[in-house]
């Protein structure tokens, strides 16, 4: 299985737009794919699940170390399964830490888990017990951001949280690309950023650009190729797809 965290510490960057879209656009390829929401606000959840009546969720994975085998649901889409979180997993980050242990859970979760060939892991807004416990579980990470000046300020902490990692813990952790979101074509930022982005590593040649279709198809709770395959978002994130798995196999 090949294991992807979709991270960035700070907030609405697309992390979850991009997490739902790419782990349903692999699912509809064929591919036995985990959705993974480590993040308490549990919005990618919200698309496949009803998170206020979780009665197993990511939770409990942390709370009773049960495998994540037993966490996932099925969803619409028959290779796709979600394990979900909500509210309640913010209980974990102060209870559990400051374990030794606390890093690994997760990545203990999943040993025993057979026959699904990606895991997409929607993680926080933050650099918290949660983000570690994906970065350590993880083969690559995918940074999705906007081309704005506090977005790549914002890179930086990011990069030395995976730094650490890869050299106490997770050597294999790779960066695979940042992915450009809400994209506003033909801005000065865009021109400016996207160059400085580049010096810190690959940036994917399709991005993502700025429309409401996005924002309609989470209230439609659905993937954007599910709410509007002919929407411009729904090429674009079908194209990314293509470049990313081009990506793998290099
Ligand atoms: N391409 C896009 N076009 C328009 N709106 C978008 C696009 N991508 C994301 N959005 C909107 O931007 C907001 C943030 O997106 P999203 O929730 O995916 O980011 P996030 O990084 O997961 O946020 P958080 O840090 O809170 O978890 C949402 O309201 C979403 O609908
Ligand atoms: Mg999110």
């Amino acid at each position: 299985m090949i294991t992807i965290s979709v991270a960035n510490q700070k907030g609405g960057e697309g992390k979850t737009t991009t997490s739902i879209n790419l782990a349903d656009g692999l699912a509809k390829r064929g591919f036995r794919t985990i959705l993974l929401d480590i993040d308490p606000q549990g919005n990618s959840s919200g698309i496949h699940t009803n998170t206020d009546r979780l009665e197993i969720s990511m939770f409990d994975l942390f709370h009773k170390k049960l495998p994540l085998s037993k966490i996932l649901q099925p969803t619409k889409n028959e290779n796709l399964f979600i394990a979900p979180s909500n509210i309640k997993l913010a209980e974990m980050e102060t209870m559990s830490s400051n374990t030794v242990e606390a890093p690994f859970i997760l990545r203990d979760s999943m040993e025993e888990l057979e026959s699904y060939e990606f895991c997409i892991i929607d993680c926080p807004p933050s650099l918290s017990i949660f983000t570690i416990n994906a970065l350590v579980a993880s083969n690559f990470v995918l940074i999705p951001l906007q081309a704005e000046k506090f977005s790549v300020d914002g890179i930086a902490g990011l990069q030395q949280t995976i730094t650490s990692i890869q050299k106490r813990i997770n050597p294999q952790l790779q960066i695979i690309g940042a992915l450009i979101t809400q994209l506003k074509h033909h801005t000065i930022l865009t021109k400016t950023i996207i160059p400085v982005l580049d010096k810190f590593f690959k940036v994917f040649e399709n991005s993502i650009s700025d429309g409401v279709a996005i924002g309609e198809s989470h209230l439609a709770k659905c993937s954007i190729f599910d709410y509007n395959n002919k929407s411009r978002q729904a090429k674009e994130y079908e194209s990314f797809i293509e470049e990313f798995l081009n990506e793998l196999k290099k």
